[in-house]
């Protein structure tokens, strides 16, 4: 069996892809991963290699992303534009990739001739594949990277639409009564309001490229083979109950979450092989070693959450007033303008109990038994690994799912606290304390307990996640 994987171009869906392509390479798949010209330079420079893979039947390949060279070659790139240029010219560069692996041409890597492609695993970003999948007549699995209360909003986008609550028309606009309007209708998820749904609904604009964009898809249905989740059954029982309404005839298997399943694979080159597209600081887990359990609040907004110079020094002080340890990670791109100018008098403040740092090892991070909290922007891939962690979050969204994903820290499952969107340093203080040392905070820690432990469930032998792989190659993937 060949599996071709091709994640969306960015950290938060590459992750969960190659746990994936981890998972089948350990099922004896032979393996293709995909990035885009511009990741693989970044991963590559990331780690100071020439290559990715010592493995001989996990390959890297590449297609370009189509978008223009940049100045600076190893940021984020912008997600709209990447979207609209893979959605156009990523059909064929991947068409010519597929020939190129059925002839047989092989990596420099590997001395044997590659098997003829029996499956591809996409993005749920990403489209074209299923067309070259079609083409190729072998069956063609999406990977949902996101969470599956985001899906199910997804699905119901069009009838907000219906219902004109979005676009947002009028003269009073986004206000807080609007944005805190309960959707009673919403299947499973009670007491969800307009505000937790993925944040392109907030539009004012009809033409908004995004909302246009999501009504067409939702319109034309889902069309692969089957649907992976990155999520475990008793962690979105809400969502998981109304799935079969939203994806149709279409088999889901809920698989998450990965990187747990992916933890018990013995063979360490395939475990040890990550896809940082920054250079991980590995101080972090050493200064880790060295503090309380449970005493530091770690802060970390994802791979592509952007926060202004005020966001930041309101962030800063509520840290620094709270007293608390903090591990706090700023990608080199996190702040808007010149970058993250932190005041002295932070820094003189919070020396020997702060630690700043531009990138680390998270999941490992959150595993250690030195933290206590997580300061999240609420990515899914965050939000699962803190699942999976035990560690109860406070929660600033910024955009898509991560809203949706904030209902269910705080609403369904009583593990995080939110943060006003108009940051104020004195809130900050108050909730980074709560969470770490308040009534609260132990109630959310006992709760977040027992995810870790039910995840752990699913994702060991006779788990639900666990099965259902062995479903999805034998069902699926090995016909
Ligand atoms: C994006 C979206 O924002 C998210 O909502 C969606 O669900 C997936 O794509 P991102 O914003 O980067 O992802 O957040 P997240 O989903 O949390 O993914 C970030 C990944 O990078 C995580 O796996 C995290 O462990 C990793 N990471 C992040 C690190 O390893 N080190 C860091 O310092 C920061």
């Amino acid at each position: 069996m060949h599996a071709v994987c091709l994640p969306y171009p960015a950290q938060g869906h590459i992750n969960p892809m190659l746990n994936l392509a981890k998972l089948l390479h350990h099922k004896g798949f032979r393996i293709t991963f995909v990035n885009t010209e511009y990741n693989h330079k970044r991963l590559l420079r990331s780690r100071g290699l020439d290559s990715l893979s010592e493995l001989p039947d996990f390959c890297f390949e590449t297609i370009p992303d189509g978008l223009p060279p940049s100045d600076d070659n190893n940021v984020t790139q912008d997600i709209f534009s990447l979207f609209n240029s893979l959605s156009t010219n990523g059909l064929e560069p991947f068409r010519h990739l597929l020939r190129k692996l059925n002839g047989g041409s092989v990596s420099p890597l590997n001395s044997d001739v590659a098997p003829r492609v029996t499956c591809i695993i996409t993005d749920d970003q990403l489209a074209f594949p299923m067309e070259a999948a079609e083409e190729l007549g072998v069956p063609c699995v999406t990977l949902w990277t996101a969470s599956t209360v985001s899906l199910v909003c997804y699905a119901h986008i069009p009838r907000l639409f219906e219902q004109g609550f979005t676009p947002v028309t009028g003269a009073e606009g986004l206000t807080k009564e609007y944005l805190d309007t309960v959707i009673e209708w919403m299947p499973g998820m009670k007491d969800v309001r307009f505000k937790d749904f993925p944040s392109y609904v907030r539009t004012t604009d009809p033409n908004d490229g995004m909302l246009n964009f999501i009504l067409k898809e939702m319109a034309s249905g889902f069309k692969s083979s089957a649907i992976l989740l990155n999520t475990f059954e008793s962690l979105e029982q809400c969502a998981l109950a109304t799935i079969l309404s939203v994806v149709g005839t279409i088999p889901v298997y809920t698989v998450g979450p990965l990187h747990l399943l992916v933890d018990r694979i013995k063979d360490d080159r395939l475990k040890h092989m990550d896809s940082n597209l920054w250079t991980e600081q590995s101080e972090c887990l050493e200064w880790l070693d060295s503090r309380e359990p449970e005493s530091v609040m770690y802060v970390n907004f994802g791979s592509i959450a952007v926060i202004s110079p005020q966001q930041l020094i309101e962030f800063a002080w509520g840290l620094a007033n709270s007293k608390q340890s903090f591990l706090w990670i700023i990608r080199p791109d996190l702040v808007e303008g010149k970058g993250a100018i932190l005041p002295t008098e932070f820094v003189t403040e919070t020396q020997g109990r702060g630690l700043l740092a531009s990138w680390c090892r998270q999941d490992e991070v959150l595993r250690h038994p030195s933290v206590g909290g997580f300061l999240s922007h609420m990515g899914w891939n965050s939000m699962i690994e803190s699942v999976s962690a035990g560690v109860p979050m406070l929660c600033l969204p910024n955009f898509g799912d991560q809203q949706t994903n904030t209902w269910l820290a705080c609403t369904e499952l009583g593990i995080g606290m939110e943060i006003d969107e108009d940051i104020k340093r004195d809130q900050v203080e108050m909730l980074v304390r709560e969470l770490m040392e308040g009534e609260k905070g132990i109630e959310m820690k006992a709760k977040a307990i027992e995810l870790k432990e039910k995840a752990k469930e699913a994702s060991g032998p006779g788990g639900s996640s666990f099965r259902n792989l062995n479903k999805l190659l034998t069902n699926v993937l090995c016909t």
